[in-house]
């Protein structure tokens, strides 16, 4: 290599260097603003932040898989928004430690079911909004590990949850106020045991409308006289 390309790759190394350090601070705006993190092409959770942060906004980011711990030095989190990303995989102990959790936003990622322990230790958690996911069963393991004195509203509307076995009726019944609209319920007999388990009186029994079998399409399951085998 001559001198002169020597210095050209120095100077190159140089402002290489250069760049990554304008670069730097575009993580740290999280630092400044107390945990708005939204809208920063983010593909993992900063690690970096204050661990006294009690928000942490990181809607509107690339976020694929939450990993164990992801979370756990902000043990002072109450508030926590996951909207918009691209999550289909939460794996096991990434919300451990969040003993003061109280909001959860997941709305709008691609979860196809939720791990069965997901919720453990999130003794404060009040709301869990899992809108507009793919979710296709309805998720028992993971809701009976919340305290249903403290939880209060569930979201699991828009997604690809086609029936609910008995059990999720305790549950259901245990939340002040749920949303399961907008899911392909199949009113046939796999719904049966729920079906006779409703007393027509939780609003979210009147949720539950039929997406098929066609001959039930549109109506509402509590009303159906019979279910279609
Ligand atoms: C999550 O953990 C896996 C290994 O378990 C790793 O390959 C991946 O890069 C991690 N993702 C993030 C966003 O930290
Ligand atoms: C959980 O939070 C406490 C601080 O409240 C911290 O000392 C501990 O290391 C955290 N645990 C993990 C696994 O990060
Ligand atoms: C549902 O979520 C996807 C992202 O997974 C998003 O593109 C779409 O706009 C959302 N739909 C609604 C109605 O919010
Ligand atoms: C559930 O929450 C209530 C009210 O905060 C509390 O008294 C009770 O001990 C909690 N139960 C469990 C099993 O943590």
């Amino acid at each position: 290599m001559t001198n002169k390309k020597k210095r050209m790759l120095v100077l190159l190394m140089i402002l290489l260097n250069e760049v990554g350090l304008t670069r730097a601070p575009a993580l740290s705006n999280c630092l400044w603003s107390d945990g708005d993190c939204s809208n920063m092409g983010l593909t993992s959770v900063p690690q970096d932040l204050s661990p006294t942060i009690t928000f942490l906004n990181l809607d509107n980011n690339a976020l694929t898989t939450l990993n164990q711990s992801d979370f756990s030095r902000y043990s002072n989190l109450m508030f926590l928004e996951l909207r918009s990303n691209r999550i289909s995989v939460i794996n096991s102990g990434a919300f451990f430690n969040l003993t003061r959790l109280t909001w959860l936003y997941l709305d709008n990622n691609q979860l196809t079911s939720l791990p069965a322990n997901m919720f453990i230790g999130l003794n404060s958690l009040w709301e869990l909004v899992l809108e507009n996911n793919t979710i296709n069963a309805f998720p028992i393991e993971a809701l009976s590990n919340l305290n249903s004195s403290v939880l209060g509203h569930v979201d699991l509307s828009n997604n690809q949850m086609d029936t609910l076995p008995p059990a999720a009726y305790d549950i259901l019944d245990s939340i002040s106020t749920v949303d399961i609209t907008n899911n392909p319920w199949q009113c046939d007999c796999r719904m049966l045991p729920f079906k006779r388990r409703m007393t027509s009186f939780p609003a979210f029994e009147k949720q539950i409308i039929c997406a098929g079998p066609s001959n039930h399409e549109g109506k509402a399951c509590y009303m159906l006289y019979i279910l279609t085998i």
